[in-house]
């Protein structure tokens, strides 16, 4: 397994066929995870720092998680998003804890672009956790596995993501992902929530559900991100709900065999159903969490391997 990457910064570095090798390894680990002595020790002897600048509860715990199976020091740094300025203070904490000679560095930052500004200041690893809008490679690697998982493929299928594109790094790290392994992705939201020129990366773009729900074979719903909109963007979320939340009617429209994704956390009533996120048969959202750890141990994984052949 070859991966010429020193760092995990965006889908958009991948070519398809380093995705594949990190979706093959991820199944490794999956089995790991479902046996009863969930170690190894690839890890073993180094160093993971987490710095999380932003709120997570999968994304923190999945790479702690995934860390500790695999044998690494981890370390979760308190990071406060309201006492870090832009700029000098990053690159000094990055400084700081460079001297420490973590090998891995996990991070999570609000500001687009401030993941990979931080990975040209450290000599180890770095892995983007999320940034801003821009990227959230390890989400978008782990809804992969889920949808290969669920439809034995991961090609030639039609996906909708629903709802706030304009403020998701889930939807652009997917909208990359997806569009390298040839799937046709349909995007579904209000006009207010749909970036500019977004036609442009090859999709489809409705302001309709149940239209462009349409024989679909997996539906992406994202969460309307409050924190990041400073205007009206959304009437109310009463009508949000009634014209973008997916519900059993909405759902109706796409394939019967359609599988519901939410990369969480959930605004139940606002963006998704509860009985639809609830209904076993048809939302796959426990199983992304699942392939979440997978997935991370995968990637921090083949990172190690290239460490190790530095060294
Ligand atoms: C997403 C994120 O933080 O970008 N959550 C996650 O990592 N599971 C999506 C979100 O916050 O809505």
């Amino acid at each position: 397994m070859t991966f010429p990457h020193r760092h995990l910064l965006g889908i958009e570095q991948l070519r398809p066929s380093e995705i594949t090798t990190i979706l093959d390894l991820a199944e490794d680990y999956v089995a790991l995870n479902r046996g009863t002595k969930k170690h190894s020790d690839v890890l073993a002897g180094l160093t993971q720092i987490n710095m999380f600048f932003e709120n997570s509860t999968r994304t923190q715990a999945s790479f702690e998680l995934a860390g500790k199976r695999m044998g690494a020091d981890v370390m979760n740094m308190a990071m406060q998003a309201s006492s870090v300025k832009k700029g000098e203070t990053l690159i000094d904490t990055a400084l700081t804890l460079n001297a420490m000679h973590p090998d891995l560095l996990v991070v999570r930052h609000p500001h687009s672009g401030a993941v990979d500004l931080l990975a040209q200041k450290v000599n180890c690893a770095v892995l983007n956790a999320g940034d801003g809008r821009h990227e959230h490679p390890t989400q978008a690697l782990l809804d992969a596995l889920t949808i290969r998982r669920a439809k034995g493929r991961l090609h030639r299928l039609s996906i909708a993501i629903c709802g706030d594109i304009a403020h998701s790094r889930v939807a652009r790290s997917n909208i990359m992902l997806l569009g390298k392994m040839e799937n046709r992705i349909r995007l579904i939201g209000p006009p207010t929530l749909m970036p500019s020129g977004i036609e442009e990366f090859g999709v489809e773009v409705f302001d309709d559900m149940n239209e462009g729900l349409k024989d679909v074979d997996v539906v992406m719903m994202l969460r309307l991100q409050k924190e990041r909109m400073d205007g009206g963007f959304i009437p109310s979320e009463r009508e949000y709900y009634h014209r973008f939340g997916l519900d059993a009617k909405k759902l109706a429209h796409a394939k019967p065999d359609a599988i519901v994704m939410h990369p969480g956390p959930m605004n139940r009533g606002v963006e998704i159903d509860g009985d639809i996120a609830d209904d076993i048969n048809r939302s796959v959202i426990q199983e992304q969490v699942e392939m979440g750890v997978a997935v991370r141990m995968a990637a921090m994984d083949l990172l190690a391997r290239d460490l190790k052949g530095r060294a």
